[in-house]
């Protein structure tokens, strides 16, 4: 019995030194956040930031099959599957086996071995500078995500070699620097990677112009394509992007010294995690994790416009900017590698299905006719040529020529690539003719013998004919639907597109456009009225906008536009609404043409918009947030009654909501300001904008066309409409201040009260802190007299925000002048 015991005993203790030593080993490895002279890092060992937001290791990105040493977010919050790389050591030399390459110290240098134990990257600095002993070396990663290569483990007398901060790659973390070496006349660049899964240095990058303080972003080095605009030290903002400042997210400062300028950023607000990148798709983005969606939000990205980064889609691929994907290959051609497109790198750009055969006459060519915005770069002109014929002729019969144009200047041959494509061709400054094989483009006039054309015809007959009967059926089936449907209520009537064509005449009477697309009269066939909206870069599956638009339907309210219906087939996405005879209040306070609204309408419009809004925010199953809160968004019935239109769009239209926006040009004048902070929206966005329309109610006059010469301000800086109503409201005594607010066509006819009442409820809406401004349910309840309203403190930042956009010329808080249904 006593054996026994014993023998359990020991077998106890055994247990508990295995895990005792187990347990050691774990948290040696797991906790490390120094890698000193005789350690190295291997396999799945990493090292950890002492307050665990960064850790380093062997990472792979996707589905590649090669592993580089990277730093990633280890925040608790941010999800580690998939990683944000946030710096990467080894980007343009990969190892494939983790185990037996190894990270470690070397002759005073942080090194990387491969597989065969050779160098393949390393902090490279010169060991006669420093302490070449390795014992003293050591590397440290930081809690900002600065790796720094140290000398001495004596705290008094450390020296920092080398740090990753000086050394970026994609990402720009707050603390590091975009800087310019005076002495050895160097940039340091940020630069994208090549793909989604590879890290090496892509196209697209960021540099430092020191000459005139700002950034530029630049294709291949060369090309430049953005710039911030020079840095104002004064206000601390860039002139041409001065929203990096006024979203108070990034304090940006600059630095110009002896020896080097830089650029650097802190956060105003440091728990926030925020992090600045050169994506792969060549625009510059900043973005903050969201605790409350668990996702990084695209706050601010540039250029805007994916199509305005320069030669995007490579040589012969063409950027289209409404509708994914963004690439295309020009007729005739395909991507040169498929793989490389679907990972979203279109350096390689297209090429011919057929190619240029040059001294052989088998391969017939013929010219597909683009235009384009821009003259393609990198053409020669071929003066000695003199009519089109002959410049079309010259192109034909010269193997080396890819494309040429004829204009007054003459004829311009490609022998080069075309580069830099884009599909908006509005302004269709040239017509450019691409050679192609002729085989490879789509052809109506082709007779390839008499007996296959014979077989190919009689085939074609049959197939015609019973495409006619199937086409009849089905004309029939959906006539039949559609006069069935009409009259249900509670259900969407689905169109077919054919028939949305006939009722529009061809979309020929435009209503107005906005950002999710342009808006057409129609007439159905049982003689109803109708507003047709054909939606623009819908990102949604079938499926999935189905479900969207069938929220959207069953959302009814007096205040809310009706949609009777929609049509979806491929990818023309149509919605179908009621016609508002009235139009917008926009058509009416903006032009001369408009009504004249009383002031009895207008404070009922407020009101109404108000029950409108609450009903989306808070009475619909989902919450929803209207997010384009506008007067052209803001439609009259016959009896002038207001109804909100464009609800739900916002999400229907998907994809990332930051894009959506800076489509939305026309908006901007209504947008709060936490849209640029990087915080997640709320209703509170849509309070915001409703105070804005408010003003503007009141006024019959654009909040940003407004200003006053402030007779007070010394600096005669004019002043904003929303600050003047501020000022008079808080501190004017005299009631005729106020009623000098009001549209003057209304000759001062208006309710003092209700007046004073709107003034109050737009100002408590436009408050820089979402938490000051009421939900829209109390902006309800005041205008209706159930609450009192108190006096609004004045919106901080407004005069601030407005004097910056005026002083950098910016086209960012106007409007543009449209008009919607
Ligand atoms: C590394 O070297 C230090 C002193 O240089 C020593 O104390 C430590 O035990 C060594 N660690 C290992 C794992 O060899
Ligand atoms: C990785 O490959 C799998 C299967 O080949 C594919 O389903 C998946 O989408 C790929 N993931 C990425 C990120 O490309
Ligand atoms: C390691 O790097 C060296 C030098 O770049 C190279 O010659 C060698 O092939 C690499 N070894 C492996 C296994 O890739
Ligand atoms: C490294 O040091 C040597 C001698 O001290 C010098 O000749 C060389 O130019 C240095 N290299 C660099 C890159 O600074
Ligand atoms: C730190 O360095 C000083 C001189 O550089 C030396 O006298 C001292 O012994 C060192 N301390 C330790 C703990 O190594
Ligand atoms: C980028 O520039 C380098 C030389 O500066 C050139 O060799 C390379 O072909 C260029 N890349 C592209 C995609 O044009
Ligand atoms: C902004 O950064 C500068 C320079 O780093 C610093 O002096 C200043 O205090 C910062 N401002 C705020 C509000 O954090
Ligand atoms: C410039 O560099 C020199 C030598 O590295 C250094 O001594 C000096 O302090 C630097 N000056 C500034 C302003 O950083
Ligand atoms: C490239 O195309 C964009 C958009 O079409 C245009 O704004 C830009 O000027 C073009 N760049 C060059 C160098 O042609
Ligand atoms: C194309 O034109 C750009 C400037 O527009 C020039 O820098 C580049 O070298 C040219 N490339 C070729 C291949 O001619
Ligand atoms: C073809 O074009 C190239 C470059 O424009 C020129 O050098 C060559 O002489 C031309 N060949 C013929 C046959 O015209």
């Amino acid at each position: 019995m006593q054996m026994l015991s014993l023998v359990t005993n020991i077998t106890l203790m055994a247990v508990l030194l295995i895990f005792l030593s187990f347990s050691l080993i774990v948290s040696l490895s797991s906790g490390a956040h120094t890698i000193t002279g005789n350690q190295s890092i291997s396999g799945d060992e990493t090292i950890t930031s002492k307050d665990e937001s960064f850790q380093l290791g062997f990472f792979k990105a996707g589905n590649s099959s090669n592993y580089y040493i990277g730093m990633w977010y280890n925040n608790k919050k941010v999800s580690r599957d998939p990683q944000t790389v946030a710096w990467v050591a080894n980007r343009q030399t990969p190892v494939s086996d983790r185990f037996s390459s190894q990270l470690k110290i070397v002759g005073g240098n942080l090194v990387l071995l491969n597989e065969s134990q050779s160098i393949i990257w390393s902090t490279g600095v010169n060991s006669s500078s420093s302490n070449s002993d390795s014992a003293t070396t050591v590397v440290i990663l930081l809690d900002d995500g600065n790796l720094v290569l140290r000398s001495g483990l004596n705290n008094s007398d450390i020296i920092n070699i080398w740090q990753s901060f000086d050394f970026p790659t994609h990402t720009w973390l707050p603390g590091a620097k975009i800087s310019y070496d005076k002495r050895t006349r160097t940039k340091k660049l940020l630069t994208s990677w090549k793909s989604t899964e590879d890290p090496a240095e892509g196209l697209f990058s960021l540099e430092l112009d020191p000459v005139g303080a700002q950034y530029l972003i630049k294709w291949n080095k060369t090309t430049q394509y953005w710039t911030s605009g020079s840095w104002n030290e004064k206000d601390k903002l860039f002139t041409l992007a001065p929203e990096m400042r006024l979203n108070y997210i990034y304090n940006f400062s600059y630095v110009s010294n002896k020896n080097e300028s830089y650029f650097t950023y802190s956060m105003y607000n440091p728990s926030i995690i925020s992090r600045s990148i050169m994506d792969v798709s060549g625009q510059m983005k900043q973005l903050t994790f969201l605790d409350t969606t668990q996702q990084w939000n695209l706050f601010w990205s540039q250029p805007r416009q994916q199509c305005d980064v320069y030669d995007y889609c490579g040589a012969f691929g063409s950027c289209r900017e409404s509708g994914l994907p963004f690439c295309n290959c020009l007729t005739g051609f395909s991507p040169r590698s498929q793989p490389e497109w679907d990972l979203s790198d279109f350096s390689g750009g297209c090429v011919r299905k057929t190619d240029l055969q040059c001294g052989r006459t088998s391969e017939k060519y013929e010219f597909l006719r683009i235009s384009s915005n821009n003259k393609p770069p990198n053409s020669s002109t071929s003066l000695a040529v003199g009519t089109y014929g002959e410049c079309e002729s010259y192109c034909l019969s010269n193997c080396s020529c890819n494309a040429y144009s004829y204009d007054n200047n003459g004829c311009s041959i490609w022998d080069t690539q075309l580069l830099n494509l884009s599909d908006d061709n509005s302004n269709k400054i040239i017509t450019i003719n691409v050679k192609v094989a002729s085989k490879d483009l789509p052809s109506d006039k082709k007779d390839n013998g008499v007996i296959i054309g014979a077989v190919v015809g009689s085939i074609l007959g049959v197939v015609l004919l019973m495409g006619l009967i199937w086409f009849l059926i089905i004309r029939w089936r959906n006539n039949r639907r559609f006069i069935g449907q009409t009259g249900v209520e509670g259900s969407l009537v689905s169109f077919v597109y054919r028939d949305l064509h006939t009722a529009t005449k061809n979309f020929s009477e435009k209503l107005g456009g906005g950002g999710f697309g342009s808006v057409f009269k129609g007439t159905l066939p049982d003689s109803s009225v109708v507003a047709v909206k054909k939606l623009e870069s819908v990102s949604q599956g079938e499926k999935q906008f189905r479900t969207e638009v069938s929220t959207i339907g069953s959302i009814q309210h007096m205040n809310l536009v009706r949609l009777r219906g929609f049509c979806s087939e491929g990818t023309s996405k149509l919605l179908v609404y009621d016609y508002m005879p009235n139009g917008s209040i926009g058509a009416h306070l903006f032009s001369k043409d408009g009504l004249v609204l009383d002031w009895k309408t207008r404070y009922q419009i407020a009101l109404g918009t108000a029950r409108g809004l609450v009903y989306l925010h808070e009475k619909c199953r989902d919450c929803i947030i209207h997010c384009d809160i506008k007067p052209e968004n803001v439609l009259l019935d016959a009896d002038l009654s207001p109804k909100v239109a464009d609800f739900g769009l916002a999400k229907l239209v998907g994809r990332d909501f930051s894009r959506v926006l800076t489509t939305m040009r026309g908006t901007r004048g209504y947008l709060a300001p936490e849209w640029l902070s990087g915080v997640a929206i709320t209703t509170k966005a849509d309070v915001y904008s409703y105070g804005m329309m408010t003003l503007e109610l009141i006024s019959g006059t654009r909040n940003s066309e407004q200003q006053q010469q402030s007779e007070s301000e010394e600096d005669g800086r004019k002043k904003f409409f929303p600050m003047q109503v501020a000022d008079i409201l808080i501190d004017g005594n005299k009631d005729d201040d106020i009623l000098k607010l009001l549209d003057p066509r209304l000759n001062g006819e208006a309710s003092l009260k209700e007046l004073t009442k709107l003034c109050k409820v737009a100002c408590w809406c436009i408050q820089d802190d979402e938490e000051d401004r009421p939900a829209m349910s109390q902006v309800e309840q005041i205008l209706d007299g159930v609450l009192d309203v108190n006096m609004p403190p004045k919106p901080r930042s407004l005069q601030l925000f407005y004097d910056n956009i005026n002083d950098a010329h910016v086209v960012f808080y106007t409007e543009e002048s449209s008009t919607s249904s």
